[in-house]
């Protein structure tokens, strides 16, 4: 049998990763997670003062990062965000559009510039950062592209009780789409394109949630909680790594098992 060196595999030292969004919950989890491994990491985030929070935290834990003000739903703002990393970095080896908005309105109350405020951000912002960072990873032949799906992509959600309006359902459902043709298209070129679908998580996103909503779905989760960040974050780690290689244009489900029963 042959032997393999599973460190190796594991292995995301001197990578170069963009994470978008990453000025606090999830998207702050993954670039932790990603710097914590070696990596260094864009905190790109329209709130520039949380990424930099988050970039002086990992460089005070012995990790490599920059906070890049970024707009995600911008092109001008994108491109500007893609160029400096290169001038910072180099390259770009990892890309996870984490960012994203979550509406809560009704279908009957909802304003036309709701529904395209919520799809610029969740599905543009996805296509626009990928368009920009692609560029980079096909002459390089390799990368590693993980979009952020959600659970809500695939059932229907009470968005007054604690889920997000149908827009946002609508948006992720999109994105999970549009993972799946990326990954088709950018395959000859070593790209692996996924994407992870969370179920509610304990972030900043839910501020001012209902506390009947979080008890209710404490209780219908199998495993018993709702995900925290590290949850989420700890299955994009796996998906940039060499472990990883021969997955691509799926979407990872983590849920707690709540799928199961809804
Ligand atoms: N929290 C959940 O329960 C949950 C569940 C499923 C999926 N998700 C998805 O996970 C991702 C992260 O969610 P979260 O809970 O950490 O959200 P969050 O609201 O805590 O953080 C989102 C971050 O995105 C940034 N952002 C918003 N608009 C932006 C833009 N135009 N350009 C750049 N950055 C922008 C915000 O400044 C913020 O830092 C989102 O895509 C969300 O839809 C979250």
């Amino acid at each position: 049998m042959k032997t393999r060196k599973l460190s190796k595999i594991f292995d995301i030292k001197g990578k170069v990763a963009i994470v978008t969004g990453a000025g606090r919950g999830i998207g702050q989890a993954i670039a932790s997670d990603l710097a914590g491994f070696g990596a260094s990491v864009v905190i790109a985030d329209m709130d520039l003062k949380n990424a930099q929070k988050v970039a002086r935290e990992i460089e005070a834990a012995g990790g490599k990062a920059i906070a890049i003000k970024t707009d995600v739903s911008d092109n001008k703002s994108v491109d500007q965000m893609v160029r400096r990393t290169i001038e910072k970095f180099g390259r770009i080896d990892i890309l996870v559009n984490n960012s994203g908005i979550m509406s809560r309105c009704m279908v009957m109350d909802m304003k036309e510039e709701e529904l395209e405020r919520t799809l610029e951000i969740n599905l543009k912002g996805v296509f626009l950062c990928s368009q920009a960072v692609a560029k980079h990873m096909i002459e390089r032949k390799g990368g590693k592209i993980v979009n952020m799906g959600s659970s809500m992509s695939s059932r229907g959600s009470v968005c007054n009780l604690s889920g997000g309006g149908a827009d946002y359902c609508a948006s992720k459902a999109a994105v999970q789409a549009f993972t799946r043709t990326l990954a088709m298209e950018l395959a000859p070129c070593g790209i692996n394109v996924n994407a992870v679908a969370p179920g509610i998580t304990n972030t900043p996103m839910h501020e001012g949630l209902w506390e009947g909503a979080k008890l209710y779905y404490e209780n219908s989760v199998p495993l018993g909680r709702m995900a925290e960040p590290e949850d989420i974050a700890d299955v994009v780690l796996f998906l940039v790594t060499d472990a990883a290689r021969y997955i691509t244009g799926q979407t990872i489900h983590v849920n707690g098992g709540q799928i199961m029963v809804d």
